[in-house]
């Protein structure tokens, strides 16, 4: 008996820690669905565009010494330099993938960047 009580404990506790694991998704494409959960609408360049150039890109492509040239921490820059910006940041044909060595940004993020660029990069 007290093996049999032993064993269904065992099984009892693999099958939760089973249960526990299998339903436990962090991936941020589980978490927050593109389709779902990302909001285009309302996006600016002061509350959306800049702080994903500073969190990804500014340490590398701030206005001291920017790599390639490009600069990611002014409007100015950034709307200039928007077509090689968008390039590298989707990871098209002939561009350098950004940010460098490190994830693409995620799809929402890439979303809310082209929303802004296709409603003319306002200053707003
Ligand atoms: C770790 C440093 C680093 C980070 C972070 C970084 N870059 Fe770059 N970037 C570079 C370097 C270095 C180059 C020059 C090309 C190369 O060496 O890949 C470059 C090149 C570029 C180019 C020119 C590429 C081309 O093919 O015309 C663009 C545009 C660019 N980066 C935009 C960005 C954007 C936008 C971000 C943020 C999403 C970013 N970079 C993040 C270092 C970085």
């Amino acid at each position: 008996m007290k093996t049999l009580k032993t064993l269904l404990l065992l099984s009892g506790l693999t099958a939760a820690i089973a249960l526990i694991q299998g339903c436990y998704y962090d991936n941020e494409e589980y978490l927050y669905p593109v389709t779902a959960s990302c909001d285009t609408t309302g996006v600016t360049y002061s509350g959306t565009v800049a702080p994903i150039m500073a969190a990804n890109c500014n340490g590398c492509h701030g206005s001291t010494a920017p790599s390639a040239g490009i600069v990611t921490d002014n409007l100015a820059s950034v709307k200039a330099n928007m077509a090689r910006i968008w390039g590298s940041v989707n990871h098209q044909g002939g561009y350098q993938a950004m940010p460098k060595n490190m994830a693409k940004l995620s799809d929402c993020n890439l979303a809310k960047i082209g929303a802004w660029k296709n409603a003319g990069m306002p200053d707003n």
